[in-house]
């Protein structure tokens, strides 16, 4: 998909598809009236008959209207005429984006004329991009019948305000960035793990290392991680055929400020291991590498804006499998970090690599390490599929994360991580055991990986409920959350 920005005065071809605003009652929004004008009033008179009444989530296509030289036209409903809100703009973007995906229009541009409540033109370019983007969004690779490709093939944003556009092209080319980061996430997680192994995962990093000159990457391997001592990552992988792969990206923008290292958790599929899941738990779990298609879609985005931040990806891949060469109930494993760990659920894996990853982040002397991970159902139950559970070592970066998921509408909630809960985490014969048992599922998880992260300023996302829907029906998907938030906190932090 092309996205193009240009100057309102930049006539527009007739073959290209003006979006335009109606509010309820079919009151014009200025594009309409505009339009309505040049026809001699024959829009007011269709909208006099037609079924459209401008409510939210409407949409109508008008062919041949009088007066205008672009043969197809859309029309979408924006609701009462008010000044609207974030969420308001952001469903008409959608409409129209689900509209535009099945009409055999080749070329848009945006003319809704509307008011977004405390935002500028630029920040309404920016959002369109990202929710047109993902409402367009499908994965076909393996249908062997191609489903009717979308036609659509340009979008144009003319921006009337000269003194604007400085600032449009800015949040243009973030909203392209991340939308294609987004993208790239949701193509790696959507992927089956007999296909997306983490050899593939790492190919997918060289392969990403390849297109951006600041980026490099090196994987290390089993031999590697035996030499160095990451019992935990081991142990998960080591009922699998598969073997395990730390993947170190490391993309060097302009900065003097310390790294920041993005840790994701790569399990390519998680079957629990000897704790088995049951059949239906299991689907899903192709999804337990979102972490780290985030982490890779995140540095995509990062190199795609050249953005000014030093930054590290690490991902802990491997393959949750029960075998009898798999890591046992009781087994007691040696960490990188010199702590060891009683095993007492070995599907509670997760933790495992990450413990690992978080260790080594470490030789990057990283201020800040921000872990991406589908950790726990619990999350799941806490808060659903609308927020990711954020923890944290570190009260500003937690509240800078919440900040960036707010603004990204990629939002995440904070959950405490007093020391009371580490209780849970006692073993009587290692230094800790994996599981806290049943109450505080994702607190007693981050207090686990909050002992391997002691360094530097940490935080946690459990992106269980967000980073894909995992139900049992044909509605599976990667959502590519959490780039949007990941993206928003660097450009906060690093991007001005
Ligand atoms: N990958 C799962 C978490 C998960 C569950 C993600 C549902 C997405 C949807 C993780 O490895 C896991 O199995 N966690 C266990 C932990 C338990 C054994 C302490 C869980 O949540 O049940
Ligand atoms: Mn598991
Ligand atoms: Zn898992």
């Amino acid at each position: 998909m092309k996205f193009a920005l240009q100057s309102a005065e930049t006539p527009l071809k007739p073959e290209v598809c003006p979006v335009i605003g109606i509010y309820e009652n079919n009151e014009l929004t200025p594009h309409a009236k505009k339009l309505d004008s040049q026809s001699r009033n024959e829009l007011t008179k269709f909208l006099k008959q037609a079924d459209l009444q401008g409510k939210m989530g409407q949409t109508l296509f008008l062919y041949n209207l009088p007066g205008t030289k672009h043969p197809r036209l859309l029309l979408v409903g924006c609701g009462p005429k008010k000044t609207l809100n974030e969420q308001e703009f952001r469903k008409i973007i959608f409409t129209a984006a689900k509209a535009l995906m099945v009409s055999k229009a080749t070329k848009i541009a945006f003319q809704l004329s509307l008011e977004v409540k405390n935002h500028d033109t630029a920040w309404k370019i920016k959002q369109a991009i990202e929710v047109f983007s993902d409402a367009l969004y499908s994965f076909n690779e393996y249908k062997s019948e191609k489903q009717p490709a979308i036609t659509l093939q340009e979008i144009i944003f003319p921006v009337t305000d000269k003194k604007e556009l400085k600032k449009c092209e800015k949040l243009f080319n973030q909203g392209i960035a991340i939308a294609d980061g987004v993208n790239f996430t949701k193509n790696l997680a959507n992927q089956p793990s007999n296909v997306c192994t983490p050899t593939y995962l790492a190919n997918e990093a060289r392969k990403l290392a390849k297109q951006y000159k600041n980026l490099k990457v090196t994987v290390l391997e089993k031999k590697d991680m035996e030499k160095l001592g990451m019992g935990a990552l081991l142990a998960v992988s080591q009922g699998s055929i598969q073997p395990p792969k730390l993947i170190c990206l490391e993309y060097k923008g302009k900065s003097s400020k310390k790294p920041v290292a993005l840790v994701g958790k790569g399990i390519t599929f998680d079957t629990g291991g000897i704790s088995l899941k049951p059949a239906d738990s299991m689907i899903g779990m192709k999804y337990d590498m979102c972490g780290a298609a985030t982490v890779l879609g995140t540095i995509k985005a990062a190199a795609e804006l050249n953005l000014p931040v030093h930054l590290y990806g690490i991902i802990a891949a491997a393959e949750n499998m029960p075998s009898g060469t798999a890591v046992k109930p009781e087994d007691i494993v040696t960490t990188l970090s010199g702590q060891t760990v009683e095993i007492m659920n070995t599907d509670a894996e997760g933790r495992l690599v990450l413990a690992d990853a978080l260790t080594y982040a470490e030789r990057f002397h990283p201020e800040i390490v921000i872990d991406i991970a589908t950790l726990t159902g619990a999350v799941v139950i806490a808060l659903g599929i609308h927020a990711s559970g954020l923890l944290s070592n570190n009260e500003k970066l937690a509240e800078d994360l919440i900040d960036a998921g707010n603004e990204s509408f990629d939002r995440a909630w904070q959950l405490p991580l007093w020391d009371e809960y580490q209780e849970q985490l006692k073993s009587p014969f290692a230094d800790m055991s994996n599981v806290g048992g049943r109450s505080a599922g994702t607190i007693t998880a981050a207090c686990f990986l909050s002992r391997f992260a002691k360094k530097f300023q940490w935080a946690h996302l459990d992106v269980a409920g967000t980073a894909a829907m995992m139900g049992q029906g044909p509605d599976r998907f990667a959502t590519g959350r959490p780039v949007p938030l990941l993206m928003q906190f660097l450009i906060n932090k690093y991007g001005k």
